[in-house]
């Protein structure tokens, strides 16, 4: 299992401070909406210049016509990230044109889907989706399989049932971590890092509790001593 840091702060000086204080452990680090659209592709370049070797998720969940999501795809390719991520919701024919769009390049970052998002209660979960959560995120999951997609983002609690309904090797990543038990913000369904081991998750992703942390460095050695 890896860890992907979520870099969410409010200034792309203090995401670059966070990434200098955790340079020297093997994270994944997570760039999202925020960060995006304020830096753009400088952050992703001065990331790279604090570390080579850093792996590079670019969370932007993108939502669109299959054409439109395509050209985006694309468009990532020229920024050098690891991974990205797409919402299964856009549908199978969408995912499956980014995955055509991307078979000319030789190396391509891994392409996840997002099947519910983990601030979702099963309340509003039914008024978006008219169905229950685990069942939507099971579909929403092999529909990823069949289009092609490495894997998906999904809630710790689905990780084992999704990998049992698409293969092993299908990757899965889990926000809504809270490593040691702490203030679940505005997610719904949270887990521990003992949870998501169980669940076979691939990658877990933690923002808050380490951001927010004094120490952000020790939070990071100490979820890395239990993966
Ligand atoms: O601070 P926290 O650990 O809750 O951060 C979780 C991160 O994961 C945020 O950047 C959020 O946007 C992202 N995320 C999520 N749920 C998803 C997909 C991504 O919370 N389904």
């Amino acid at each position: 299992m890896e860890l992907c840091v979520a870099l969410d702060l409010p200034t792309m000086e203090e995401n670059l401070a966070l990434v200098n204080t955790i340079k020297s452990y093997p994270v994944w680090l997570k760039v999202g909406l925020r960060a995006y659209i304020r830096d753009g592709e400088p952050f992703i370049k001065a990331l790279k210049e604090i570390n080579p070797e850093c792996k590079i998720f670019l969370d932007l969940k993108l939502y669109d016509i299959p054409n439109t999501m395509a050209d985006a795809a694309e468009s990532i390719m020229g920024l050098g990230v690891d991974m990205f991520n797409v919402h299964a919701s856009a549908g199978k024919i969408a995912m499956q044109t980014v995955m055509e769009r991307l078979k000319k390049y030789e190396q391509r970052p891994l392409v996840l889907a997002v099947t519910a998002l983990t601030s979702f209660d099963e309340d509003e979960f039914k008024s978006v989706y008219s169905e229950k959560i685990a069942a939507k995120a099971d579909q929403f999951a092999k529909d990823s399989y069949e289009a092609g997609l490495d894997g998906v983002v999904c809630s710790a609690f689905e990780s084992a049932s999704i990998k049992l309904i698409t293969s092993n090797e299908f990757l899965t990543l889990t926000p809504g971590i809270r490593p040691f038990g702490e203030d679940a913000g505005d997610q719904q369904r949270v887990a521990t890092v003992e949870l998501a081991q169980k669940e076979h998750v691939d990658f877990i992703v933690v923002g808050r509790p380490i951001y927010k942390s004094e120490d952000p460095a020790a939070v990071v050695e100490k979820i890395i001593e239990k993966l």
